[in-house]
């Protein structure tokens, strides 16, 4: 049985692991949600690695054998640091530019991602590899991760606060909209509400968290993590109040 431990700088990455814990259903999982710290997504690389290097060491400390950033922001910030400072294996999230540019009929994607996710090298890489074959339009989802950490994730105000960061988007012809914040996919009902009163009720969201589960499970078996061989135990963990925590993990 495998300690994973899995973060976010709140209660986002719970997105991932949903998919995570369908896919290997009986490890021991430790949840750090850093929402004394959220939102990450203006904050500098520096003081996002600087929150990195402590729930790393508390992570550490209770004997994680890998670590899942689930949350584009830290990856964006970090992922590359942790992996050369400390020897277990980190798994970060991909922005799933890939799949949206391979199923756009409009050949217009969109990128709904944090300031952060958007100006990082990981990002920019995988854009770069894929501006010539699609136009990639993006927005910030304003207002989005202070949503899903109150738990309002559906109704009038969610959904104006939805429209304003992805109305230009469709309006860009985007059929294809990758969910680049491991918050998000908790406003999908919202998000197809809006997609739809604006015309737009063909167009899909891709979330990648599944293809993070799959690619979690490949890393602990080249590097000899053994699992599944236990029952399932959960640990939540926040730094500041966990009620959001608590709430959000009813829902998964
Ligand atoms: N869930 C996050 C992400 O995937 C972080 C959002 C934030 O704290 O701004 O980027």
């Amino acid at each position: 049985m495998a300690c994973i431990g899995i973060m976010d700088s709140g209660v986002g990455g719970l997105s991932v692991f949903r998919e995570i814990r369908k896919a290997l259903p009986n490890e021991h999982f430790i949840y750090f949600s850093d929402n004394a710290h959220c939102p990450y997504g203006e904050k500098t690389p520096a003081y996002i690695r600087e929150r990195l290097d402590k729930i790393t060491a508390l992570f550490l400390s209770r004997g994680v054998d890998v670590m899942v950033l689930a949350c584009n922001t830290a990856t964006a910030a970090g992922v590359e640091y942790l992996r050369q400072k400390y020897s277990i294996p980190f798994i970060g999230m991909e922005p799933a530019v890939k799949p949206a540019a391979l199923g756009t009929e409009t050949k217009v994607i969109g990128v709904l991602a944090t300031a952060g996710t958007l100006k990082g090298s990981k990002y920019l890489n995988t854009k770069g590899r894929f501006e010539d074959q699609v136009t990639i339009v993006e927005q910030v989802g304003k207002g989005f991760v202070e949503l899903v950490e109150k738990g309002q994730l559906s109704g009038p105000e969610a959904e104006s606060v939805v429209k304003a960061s992805l109305k230009p988007l469709l309006d860009a012809g985007a059929d294809r909209i990758v969910l680049g914040c491991t918050h998000y996919p908790f406003l999908l009902e919202s998000l197809r509400k809006v997609a739809a009163s604006l015309g737009h009720p063909e167009v899909k969201f891709i979330d990648p968290a599944p293809a993070v589960a799959t690619h979690l499970i490949e890393v602990m078996e080249q590097r000899g993590i053994s699992h599944g061989d236990g029952s399932s135990r959960i640990e939540l963990l926040a730094s500041g109040d966990d009620s959001a925590l608590q709430r959000t993990f009813s829902l998964i």
